[in-house]
Formats: C-alpha cells, structure tokens, sequence
C-alpha cells in the first residue's frame, strides 16, 4: 500500500514539529534581530492536540504504510508533555521507529522518560566543540557543555544517537575535524549539513555554503574515508565509512548535491499544515478539516490527493529560481 506523487515518488516518512518555539536562537535558523520578544508565535488552541497528532499519524500510517515518524520543533522539548505524546505515538499499530531532533538542551531532564514512553533515537545538533564559537552561533550563550550533558544523558537512556553539525564558510569549517574525531571516539554518527537557504530570515548566499566535496575533502586528507550503501531508499544523509573500520559519518547535500529525484518526505506544522517540501511556500490546512469532524476516510482521500499532485524539487531547481519567493520558517517545520 502506497501512494506515489507526480515523479512517481512514494510517501515514506512523516516529520511532526510539535512547537515553533526553541531556547536557542542559532543565526541561520531563528534570528535573534527576527525571532526577538515582539514575534508572534503560534497560540496554544493554534497547535495540535496530542490526540490529533495521533489521529493524524494513525492516518499518515493508513494511507501510506510509513513506518518511521520524527519528531520536530523549533525545539521539541519545549512542547508541555511531550513524552505523553511518544507514548501516545508508539501505540500506533505498525510504527516501528520514532525519533526526534533535538538541540540536546533538554535531555538531561527529558531522556529517561522519553525512553520509556517509547522514543528509540535522537538527532543532537551542535555545530563546534568551540566554546566561543558555539555560544555566538546559538544566539543564547549556551555552552558546549550543557549540549555534551544532553548526549551523555541519552546515551545512558539507552537511546540510539546521531549528531547534526550545520557547516558554514568562515564560520565553522576548521571545526570539522575536531568534531569528525570527537564523534567518531564517543560512538556516535555525525552528519555534515550544508547550510541551506531555508526560510526567508538567513540572509543565505551561495558563498556561505561549505559543499559536500569540500568536507569530504577536507575530512579524507586527515582520516580517510569511502562511500558505503543508503540504509534505506531516499536517506538524505550520503554515508561513509572511515577505511579500515565500521564507524561512519553522513553528509547532508541538499545545495550541491540535491536528493528530491527519491525525496519522500511530509512535514506536518505544529498547526497541522501538511508542508511537502522543506522550502514551500504555503501548507496544506490539516487542523480545519480534522476540526470538522471529517471521517477517517475522508481525511485519508484528502491526504491522497495532496501527495498524489505533488510535484516539488527545489533542491534541484535552486539555482533556476532567480525571484525571491517567501518560503516557510525552518523552525516552523523542523528542517
Ligand atoms: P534519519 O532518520 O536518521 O535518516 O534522519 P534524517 O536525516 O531524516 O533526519 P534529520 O532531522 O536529522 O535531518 C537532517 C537534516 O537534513 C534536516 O534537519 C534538514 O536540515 C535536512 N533535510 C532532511 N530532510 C530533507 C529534505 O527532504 N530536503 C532537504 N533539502 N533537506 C532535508
Ligand atoms: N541550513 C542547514 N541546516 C539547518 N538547520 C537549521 N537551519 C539550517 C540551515 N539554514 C539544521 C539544524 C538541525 C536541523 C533540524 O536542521 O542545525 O540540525
Ligand atoms: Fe532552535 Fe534548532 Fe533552529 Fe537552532 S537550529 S534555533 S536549536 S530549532
Ligand atoms: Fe524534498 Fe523539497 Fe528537499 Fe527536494 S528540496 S529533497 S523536494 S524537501
């Protein structure tokens, strides 16, 4: 059972931000000049209920046959409850995986009963093991350290670990080495991103961008390294393999070598608005029709029809797209 889009492109994996909100405020994903004390962000009785992510993810699972869900924000832990919400989520039938991306801040606190409730792997962003350079890049003073306690804390939850480092020019770039041997020594797969022009706050240039072949490069000179085989069909992240052992990093190309041709992604908004793409424009409304006591089979027809005209590939159209159009907040979706 599944559905296919325009370039035949089927629905695999559901991506949930349960919150615009985050506590850091990292330049290139929630500005703080932007994101300052006059933003306006959603208002609780805007957001999705528990219940209605369930339901929905229920459906998602109905008409599709995914079988992976991840959790997103802005910041998922500052979402009220959420391990509630994981419980709630691993009761459904044929869920067999679910994560959550994370800037690690919270997991002192949270890892435990995420654990528990059923969360089986975290996605930890840090960018630098670089105090400084760390605290100028989160935009709120937080300290190596309190992310490094995050990742202790989910390791000893017994939570499956990777880490995402966003790589920029002239900002981070002399930090991929000493992150490449620090993760490959902790046990933990570390994926490069190349940063991206998502949203419309970042003020992006192709200058900025540090590409894949740089960081292979640069990563090959020092501890050299061969491809390996996706884990599964559309894995965004290239995989590789430092020669002569089993430890492997990925690499998140979406600029200079875009992945949409097997992209099979949804974002649902913490306002229930079906994105399907990182870089649309408008969503879907989800919440109104849900709210409207629509049955499951009509949401599940309503779903269909939205993925089966779907027919987006920014990543691969980037450089035709020569007028700014105004595209979702990363922190409303969830990267
Ligand atoms: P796995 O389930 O472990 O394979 O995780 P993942 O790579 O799907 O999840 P994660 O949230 O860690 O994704 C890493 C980053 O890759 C995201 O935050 C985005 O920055 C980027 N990314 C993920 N999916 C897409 C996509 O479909 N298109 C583009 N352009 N970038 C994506
Ligand atoms: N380019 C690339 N990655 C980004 N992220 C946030 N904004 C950008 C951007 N402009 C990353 C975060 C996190 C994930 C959700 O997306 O660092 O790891
Ligand atoms: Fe928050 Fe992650 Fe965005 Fe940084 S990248 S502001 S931690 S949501
Ligand atoms: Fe998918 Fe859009 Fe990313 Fe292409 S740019 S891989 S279509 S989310």
């Amino acid at each position: 059972m599944n559905v296919y889009d325009v370039h035949q492109r089927p629905l695999r994996d559901l991506r949930i931000s349960v919150t615009d909100r985050c506590n850091f405020r990292c330049h290139y994903c929630m500005p703080a000049e932007i994101f300052g004390p006059d933003y306006e962000f959603l208002k609780k009785n805007m957001l999705l209920s528990f219940e209605e992510i369930t339901r929905l993810a229920r459906l998602f699972r109905q008409t599709s046959g995914i079988k992976k869900l991840r959790i997103t924000g802005g910041e998922p832990l500052m979402r009220r409850d959420l391990p509630t919400l994981i419980q709630m989520l691993s009761t459904i039938d044929g869920i067999d995986d679910i994560a959550m991306t994370t800037n690690g801040s919270l997991l002192p606190k949270f890892a435990e009963e995420l654990k528990e409730a059923g969360l089986n792997r975290v996605t930890i962003s840090l960018d630098t093991l670089d105090n400084d350079r760390f605290k100028k890049i989160n935009g709120r003073n937080v300290s190596v350290e309190t992310v490094l306690k995050g990742v202790q804390a989910a390791s000893d939850a017994g939570l499956s670990i990777k880490m995402n480092m966003v790589v920029q020019r002239g900002v981070n770039e002399e930090d991929i080495i000493p992150m490449a041997k620090y993760f490959r020594e902790q046990g933990h797969i570390l994926r490069f991103i190349e940063y991206m022009d998502v949203g419309n706050s970042n003020g992006w240039k192709m200058d900025d961008v540090f590409s894949k072949k740089e960081i292979i490069d640069h990563i090959h000179q020092v501890m050299p390294i061969e491809p390996i085989e996706p884990n599964y069909p559309g894995e965004v992240a290239t995989r590789y393999r430092y020669i002569g052992s089993n430890e492997e990093i990925g690499i998140i190309s979406s600029v200079t070598d875009a992945f949409c041709s097997t992209c099979n992604r949804a974002r649902l908004s913490a306002e229930g608005k079906l994105f399907t793409c990182l870089f649309s424009a408008k969503g879907h409304d989800l919440r109104g029709p849900l709210r409207n006591d629509l049955t499951d089979k009509e949401m599940i027809e309503y779903i269909e029809r939205i993925w089966t005209n779907r027919r987006d590939r920014y990543s691969e159209e980037r450089t035709n797209h020569t007028k700014k159009s105004s595209k979702v907040e990363m922190s409303h979706i969830g990267g």
